[in-house]
């Protein structure tokens, strides 16, 4: 049998880890924020109607940054409609998923759930039918002190200092044909352009001074587009010296009708690395035209598995109803988890990525009206990530075998190793895409004396194996015999068929 051999050198570093980069992001959509983090009534309500059991399931995973309020619902939102009286606050029809909006939870709950999960917010502005005069009062009754009409009300709905919010998203997915005013490049670029010079006006800081606030511009909403990367380039030609970020989106399914179905989706993660290089290359490319010192970096601001072709079963014009409640599998974990190694592995440039989204839309949390909780199989690599994919990212060299896919060639061991020097800790990250057990040989001689303290794996026979409120425990990491070190800090690593594996080592 082939040994596949990985080395990872402390010196060559990929760069640092921002701890946004196991961010994530709430939508008003479905059961996300109504009967998701939020319902007064619930016996583990607070007396905001804030679940704490759905709260102390997101502290587990170590979020730091939610993304709010959209995604698309952001495109028809009026965020005044969401402050104030809840009595006189209005229920609309809300375009993006066809559901009744009551406006219960609006920007000062939002606020203070973040408060009290321990949660930095990311706001998103509507871009669709807002403008950026909109954008601009949202800013200023988050973000003014005081002696303003917007601030004043803020103070008077019950905030009395200001939310402080540091990152912005200028929009979303603005180029997709399904979004609520969609606009053509230029005109996207150049709206974006206004309102990112208004915020840092209003902000009174420039670009590049400490403790500005920090701006995210759409990118290409996926790399499927007709417009992809053209999209990227004129929308940062036209805002490059006011933004910080661009958005990247992107989505994997497993798709039954494809020609290798198991192989096309396991292609997933090497074809995540591929579009952020060439979304990398493109910011380079923009900063080179404009002979600009600022630096743009990447904001995957969402990423999942998402089966977008199961078709809508609930009825239109309703509130919070139960969609894209993805039951994710032992298969859609092996692929997330390798989407997570390509995150970490890309952290020089991607400084912040959501998870898409938290709890029951597309989530690792799902929830019961009432009722329970549920981690899914996903809750567990990223739990594992976030908590351990910390410090540096360290470049790894592997022999490893390729397989073909519908994206072309990607690697049968995809793994991410990481270096969090102030706990003296150095963490694999290992998925093995082969249909057999495969020997590894890890080299991790330049850390010094190694001793590995923990490894975990999850493995199953059956691929479709999920976790579901009649059994919650079906998919569940599980403990190993820590691996020995020998000496050049070279250890033998089994793994299992099809599995996601994690290996921690201190020094
Ligand atoms: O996360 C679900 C949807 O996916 C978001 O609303 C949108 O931005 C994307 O298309």
């Amino acid at each position: 049998m082939h040994k596949t051999k990985i080395f990872a050198d402390k010196n060559l570093k990929i760069g640092a880890i921002d701890q946004n980069l196991y961010a994530s992001f709430l939508e008003h959509l479905g059961r996300a924020v109504y009967g998701g983090i939020y319902e007064p009534g619930h016996p583990a309500a607070d007396k905001d109607g804030f679940r704490e059991d759905v709260i102390s399931l997101i502290r587990e995973l170590n979020v730091p940054l939610v993304r709010y309020p959209g995604g698309n619902f952001v495109s028809g939102y009026d965020w005044r409609d969401g402050i104030g009286p809840k009595a006189k606050r209005p229920r609309r029809l809300e375009l993006a998923w066809a559901s009744i909006e009551s406006n219960e939870f609006g920007t000062d709950e939002f606020m203070k759930w973040c408060k009290k999960a321990g949660i930095a917010p990311m706001m998103a502005v509507n871009m669709g039918t807002g403008t950026p005069k909109d954008a601009l009062e949202l800013f200023e009754y988050c973000n003014h002190p005081s002696g303003t009409y917007y601030s004043d009300l803020r103070r008077q709905n019950g905030a009395e200092k200001p939310y402080g919010v540091k990152y912005w998203c200028i929009g979303n997915e603005m180029d997709g044909d399904w979004q609520i005013c969609a606009l053509d490049a230029e005109r996207y670029g150049k709206k974006a352009m206004q309102t990112a010079r208004m915020l840092r006006w209003a902000d009174a800081k420039k670009v590049d001074e400490a403790g500005a606030v920090q701006l995210v511009v759409c990118g290409s909403c996926n790399c499927d587009m007709p417009t992809y990367p053209e999209w990227d380039r004129v929308v940062l030609e036209n805002t490059y010296e006011e933004v910080n970020y661009l958005s990247m989106h992107r989505y994997y399914e497993y798709r039954p009708s494809s020609k290798d179905p198991l192989l096309d989706f396991l292609g997933s993660a090497d074809n995540m690395g591929e579009f952020i290089d060439t979304v990398r290359a493109t910011i380079r490319y923009v900063q080179a035209k404009l002979r600009s010192k600022h630096n743009v970096y990447i904001s995957f601001d969402e990423w999942n598995i998402w089966t977008q072709s199961a078709p809508r079963t609930e009825p239109d014009w309703v509130q919070a109803p139960a969609l894209l409640e993805d039951k994710y599998t032992f298969r859609d974990m092996l692929v997330f988890g390798g989407l997570l190694n390509t995150l970490i592995n890309h952290c020089d440039v991607v400084k912040i990525a959501c998870l898409a989204q938290l709890v029951n839309v597309i989530a690792p949390i799902m929830t019961q009206n009432g009722g329970g909780t549920v981690k899914q199989t996903t809750f567990y690599p990223f739990r594992y990530a976030a908590a351990y994919g910390r410090g540096e990212a360290v470049r790894s060299i592997s022999d490893c075998a390729l397989f073909d896919n519908r994206f072309g060639k990607a690697r049968r061991i995809n793994e991410a190793v990481t270096h969090n020097a102030a706990a003296r800790e150095v963490c694999v990250f290992l998925c093995n895409y082969s249909e057999s057990a495969e020997e590894v040989e890890l080299e991790l001689r330049s850390f010094g004396d190694l001793a590995c303290k923990e490894f975990v794996s999850m493995h199953s026979a059956d691929m479709g194996a999920c976790n579901t409120f009649a059994a919650p425990e079906a998919v569940l990491p599980v403990q190993n015999e820590p691996v020995a070190v020998k000496g050049g800090g070279r250890a033998d690593v089994r793994l299992q068929p099809m599995s996601w594996n994690f290996l921690r080592f201190r020094y």
